[in-house]
């Protein structure tokens, strides 16, 4: 019988004490050079090798894998080797993305570039990248699970790619913007749901419900991330203030208000199109400017449409009563949540 309904926090706690074993055995596998890296990056030890239990991340993506396959009838057993594999694609992404945007601060520590050098981030991510495929490789149905999971890494990756050429793009609508923030984001988000769902053994159209809740809650989650980007706080965040305003990124507030008439909007465009980026000076007084707007209001209601529709689309599946419920608390936390 299923326990009464956990706390998002409770649940996040409890996928990532399930995949923990997994993901330290799978790391064992690697070798061994590679190990010190990947485990500095996830907090188990520090840069001198001494144990620590530092910030791990949320476990988002393992809890909707794990949650997807219970709400359609399957078994936390079946979930694990997907849970696993899309939190270390997760990670090797995180690693990469930290470079790519010149990061120095990842879940309140040093980021991995910035500690032991851009070669050791990119060769642990790239173990993850690799590390996560054969876990699900050696998996059962891996005929139906690998492809979904190939197609969603392409996807966050050509994501990754078009957030570093829409920098700086004054001309940016928000739909390209939303593209963007669905392959980077949302993709693995679906993914995870998809898998979890095709791991419970549910036909094709249930399935697909809980790829669409993972894709809509994807971009309500990168919503969130946005606002929490330019009017977060660091010490919850775990990540530099502002940094998407200082490298002009086209986050999803940016390409709202760039797409705005008047002077904020007039102002926002000269600051991102000439030769130097915003001083931090600067970047507090956008981020000022964008909030008296309504910029930040108005993408927090964007985040809440998505998570609304995302929540729609779930209740199409005829999910298991106390894991629907389970996946609204994941909802409501990423709407509300402030690291
Ligand atoms: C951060 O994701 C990267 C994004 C897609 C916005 P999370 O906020 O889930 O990262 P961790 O794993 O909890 O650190
Ligand atoms: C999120 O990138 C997507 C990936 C890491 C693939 P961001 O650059 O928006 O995320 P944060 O804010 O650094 O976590
Ligand atoms: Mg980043
Ligand atoms: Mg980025």
């Amino acid at each position: 019988m299923r326990m009464p309904r956990r706390s998002a926090r409770h649940i996040l706690d409890d996928s990532y004490a399930l995949a923990y074993p997994a993901l330290r055995s799978a790391v064992e596998e690697f070798p061994e050079a590679i190990q010190h890296p990947v485990g500095v990056h996830f907090g188990w030890w520090d840069r001198a090798g001494n144990a620590l239990r530092s910030n791990p991340g949320k476990s988002l993506r393992s809890a909707l894998v794990i949650l997807s396959c219970q709400a359609l009838g399957g078994s936390i057993r079946q979930a694990l080797p997907a849970a696993l594999a899309v939190e270390m694609v997760h990670n090797a992404s995180l690693l990469h993305d930290d470079i790519i945007d010149n990061d120095r601060l990842r879940r309140g520590r040093a980021s991995l570039w910035s500690a032991m050098g851009v070669p050791a981030a990119i060769l642990a991510g790239d173990a993850l990248f690799f590390g996560s495929l054969h876990a699900l490789t050696g998996a059962p149905h891996a005929d139906r699970t690998v492809p979904v999971f190939l197609a969603a890494v392409q996807n966050l990756i050509e994501g990754e790619y078009v957030d570093t050429l829409m920098e700086k793009d004054t001309t940016a609508t928000l739909d390209d913007a939303l593209d963007m923030i669905a392959g980077k984001t949302a993709e693995l988000l679906s993914c995870a749901c998809t898998l979890g769902a095709i791991l419970s053994g549910a036909e094709d159209e249930r399935v697909q419900h809980l790829s669409r809740f993972g894709l809509l809650l994807g971009v309500a989650f990168q919503c969130t991330d946005d606002v929490l980007g330019i009017w977060g706080d660091p010490e919850a965040t775990g990540k530099p203030a502002r940094s998407d305003l200082r490298s002009r990124k086209l986050s999803v507030p940016i390409a709202l208000a760039l797409n705005e008439n008047g002077p904020p909007a007039e102002r926002l465009r000269a600051l991102y199109r000439r030769e130097a980026p915003p001083t931090e000076a600067e970047s507090r007084v956008i981020a000022d400017e964008l909030e008296r707007h309504g910029v930040r209001g108005a993408v927090v209601d964007l985040a809440r449409e998505n998570a609304g529709e995302a929540l729609a689309a779930l209740h199409s599946c005829d999910p298991d009563p106390v894991t629907s419920e389970e996946l609204a608390e994941l909802t409501k936390m990423i709407l509300q949540r402030s690291s």
